[in-house]
């Protein structure tokens, strides 16, 4: 389908986000997770499931600010961004100016000056966007800081959870694999946690604490007893970049005991949901033949990942309540964020 404006009514997307940004889910309410849900929603169903443009931020410009690889996140928040008529610059460490000493706060405030919106910044040291949300005068939207969050992930797995299984008050999630390193991992157990799921994080005793019992979710080594118990499994990939030590003898021996595979599919319950965030690596937390099964949502997962960012930027860098828009002003908008 071609892109195409499309008639929306702005009026009836809720507005009311309280933050400049958006760094965690540990810190937001349940509320305001709802809220940036539902504004996915409206935005993938306004948008004909993300297919459509909807020039509501035309006039505003976001800058992709990526210090690790990615290829889902960095392209959907582009994508997500063109699709709002947003302006969008793709920055690249190599080839910038750090190479000449420049420093990351320096970089990101001569960006600022060039009169941008928003910063969605990826970065391997934890509380990097924290940091620029002090340093900065507008947005940072937090796209990953080394194995602390990832809130978009987060709110991309729960609002695919959610649309196929309402409510998730009773809901009982599985997230599987390398926790330890996994920003992924913590940003959807805060979510989960908040909205009223049950959440067993399953995995090797080197990868998976019992300390996380603190919070109230259950630890499992042994998958083979938490997946006929279980609502949804999140299959999470093992960081081995974020390791200095082998958590396991073997990569054989790791998919042997934790690889969700077409035997544990079998004493599943009929309806299981099967997500991992992506990259997934085929024959080491997933078998290729349950990657690829009717109940896999993987794909539906980066769908609506393209949602959430739409919601999420629109939210950050549209009208506020306060600034008193009108319907014609909302296009044009730069600096406005207060
Ligand atoms: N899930 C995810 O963050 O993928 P990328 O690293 O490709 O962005």
């Amino acid at each position: 389908m071609s892109l195409h404006d499309t008639p929306f009514d702005q009026e009836a997307v809720p507005r009311a986000w309280p933050h400049r940004h958006l760094l965690d889910l540990e810190r937001l309410t349940p509320e305001e997770i709802r809220l940036l849900l539902d504004t996915a929603s409206r935005f993938k169903e306004a948008t004909d499931g993300c297919r459509k443009k909807i020039a509501v931020l035309s006039g505003s410009t976001i800058v992709n600010l990526f210090f690790e690889n990615s290829t889902r996140t960095r392209t959907s928040f582009a994508l997500a961004a063109r699709r709002l008529g947003a302006d969008v610059i793709d920055f690249s460490a190599s080839g910038s100016s750090l190479s000449k000493g420049e420093s990351f706060i320096d970089t990101a405030k001569n960006l600022e000056a060039m009169g941008i919106n928003a910063v969605v910044v990826r970065h391997g040291t934890p509380g990097t966007p924290h940091l620029l949300a002090q340093r900065l005068g507008v947005g940072v939207i937090n796209a990953g800081d080394g194995p602390h969050e990832h809130p978009t992930q987060g709110l991309l797995d729960i609002f695919s959870i959610r649309e196929r299984l309402g409510d998730l008050a009773g809901v009982t999630v599985g997230l599987v694999g390398d926790i330890a390193h996994s920003r992924t991992a913590r940003s959807n157990l805060w979510g989960l946690i908040k909205l009223g799921a049950k959440v067993i994080l399953c995995g090797p005793p080197t990868l998976v604490s019992q300390r996380w019992r603190e919070l109230g979710v259950e630890v499992s080594h042994d998958l083979d007893a938490i997946v006929p118990r279980c609502d949804v499994l999140n299959l999470l990939r093992i960081q081995f970049e974020r390791q200095n030590t082998r958590p396991f003898p073997s990569v054989r021996e790791y998919a042997h005991l934790y690889a969700m595979n077409r035997d544990r599919l079998k004493r599943a319950k009929k309806e299981l949901l099967i997500l991992a965030p992506g990259p997934i690596n085929r024959g080491v937390e997933v078998t290729a033949d349950v990657a690829d099964c009717p109940q896999s949502l993987i794909l539906d997962q980066v769908t609506n990942g393209l949602a959430v960012r739409m919601g999420v930027l629109w939210l950050i860098c549209g009208p506020r309540e306060s600034d008193h828009c009108t319907k014609s002003e909302t296009g044009h908008r730069a600096g406005r964020l207060v």
